[in-house]
């Protein structure tokens, strides 16, 4: 047998999520309602829905290797040179090549826990060594990370919004963090939630112009609503961009990828809609989490982390019985509760139906 390198040895082997199809079969469900995924259950702009008629002579060349088009754009929007941005097949494509770029075998990555599992994988794919640092009341806590580092310490992974709790962190902790961290360590920023922070929140570009050593990863499959697309990007100082270019694929960008997010950035309105949704929403959670006595963590994604009233094996497959796909907590760590993507609003309200009879069963057993 041919052996696999020893750091791939090493990872667990993805377990694939089951096909909506074959939920629906094995359920014997009509319909589906995803909640398990952070997608964007208001679909995404309608102005993407004619690309490929558009764009129908272009389709049997490469696309632009260089995304240029959507780099002039983003650079006018951020205010950052467009040599500062570079594009992957979704942020996922851009925490691999981060690693492949940066990590090197023996070294360590900071990863603070429960987060974004992607970030374990691709240090280990590196053959080094993810070292998880717990979360304080649900929220990173930049002190306990800062006491983690030691001379091996190669990549920090900072989520923020942090999935899956939502948590985020403020500017005045950021900034001391980063004045503190030896400029010879990566901060990677995962800011695929950012859009979701409502109310004032700092410029965290501004950071990233002040330290050279941050990147930040912005994705538009969140608010955008383009997951299906595969596209997301990353903001840096020029050499550390050129440095991860050196390993990306030339073409990893599809040219209707490309013409998506351009044309999502121009649909304020739909990026409006989602915000108001998702607002009405976790204050709806927020009442009746409140009304029903169970623990939430108040959240600045489109997802919410809260305590199902029983285990999250159980509430998982009672979900699923009534068709809502949701995410178990145990698989963070976080036994008892659950994530759950927004909804429309009706399938949030469909979602605390559910919850509701869920406590007054659990709750009517142990009278
Ligand atoms: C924190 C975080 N980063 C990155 C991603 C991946 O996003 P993309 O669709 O851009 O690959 C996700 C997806 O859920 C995420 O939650």
């Amino acid at each position: 047998m041919v052996k696999e390198r020893s750091g791939v040895e090493k990872i667990a082997p993805y377990q694939a999520a089951k096909s909506l199809e074959s939920i629906k079969r094995e359920y014997g469900l009509p319909e589906i309602i995803k909640l398990a995924g952070n997608e964007n259950r208001l679909g995404c702009s309608s102005k993407v829905a004619n690309i490929l008629s558009d764009q129908h002579s272009q389709l049997s060349f490469y696309p632009d290797s260089n995304c240029t088009a959507l780099r002039e754009t983003l650079s006018e929007i951020h205010k950052v040179e467009p040599e500062q941005l570079i594009f992957g097949n979704g942020s996922f494509e851009l925490i691999a090549l981060i690693a492949h770029s940066y990590l090197e075998e023996g070294e360590e990555s900071l990863i603070p826990y429960p987060t974004f599992g992607w970030y374990q994988n691709v240090t280990l794919q590196m053959n080094a060594t993810p070292v998880m640092v717990p979360l304080k009341d649900f929220a990173i806590d930049l002190d306990v990370v800062f006491q983690q580092i030691s001379d091996k310490t190669k990549i920090i992974w900072i989520c923020n919004p942090n999935n899956p709790t939502g948590t985020i962190l403020s500017e005045e902790a950021l900034k001391t963090f980063l004045k503190k961290v030896p400029k010879s360590i990566l901060i990677v920023l995962d800011e695929a939630y950012i859009d979701f922070v409502e109310g004032e929140y700092f410029n965290t570009i501004e950071l990233m112009k002040a330290n050279e050593n941050v990147i930040l990863l912005r994705t538009f499959s969140k608010i955008y609503g383009l997951a299906s697309f595969r596209i997301g990007y990353g903001i840096g100082n020029v050499s550390l961009i050129q440095r991860i270019n050196k390993v990306r694929s030339p073409i990893n960008v599809s040219l209707i990828a490309q013409q998506a997010a351009l044309l999502s950035l121009e649909d304020q309105a739909f990026k409006q809609k989602v915000l108001d949704n998702n607002r009405k929403s976790l204050d709806l959670y927020y009442l009746t989490l409140d009304a029903l006595g169970l623990q939430y963590i108040r959240s600045h994604g489109n997802f919410i982390l809260f305590q199902a009233g029983v285990e999250g094996d159980k509430a998982e497959s009672l979900f699923l019985e009534k068709g809502i796909i949701i995410r178990n907590g145990s698989e963070f760590g976080l036994n008892g509760f659950i994530r759950v993507s927004v909804g429309t609003y009706e399938e949030n309200e469909k979602v605390l139906e559910i919850l509701k009879e869920i406590t007054q069963k659990s709750h009517n057993q142990e009278e």
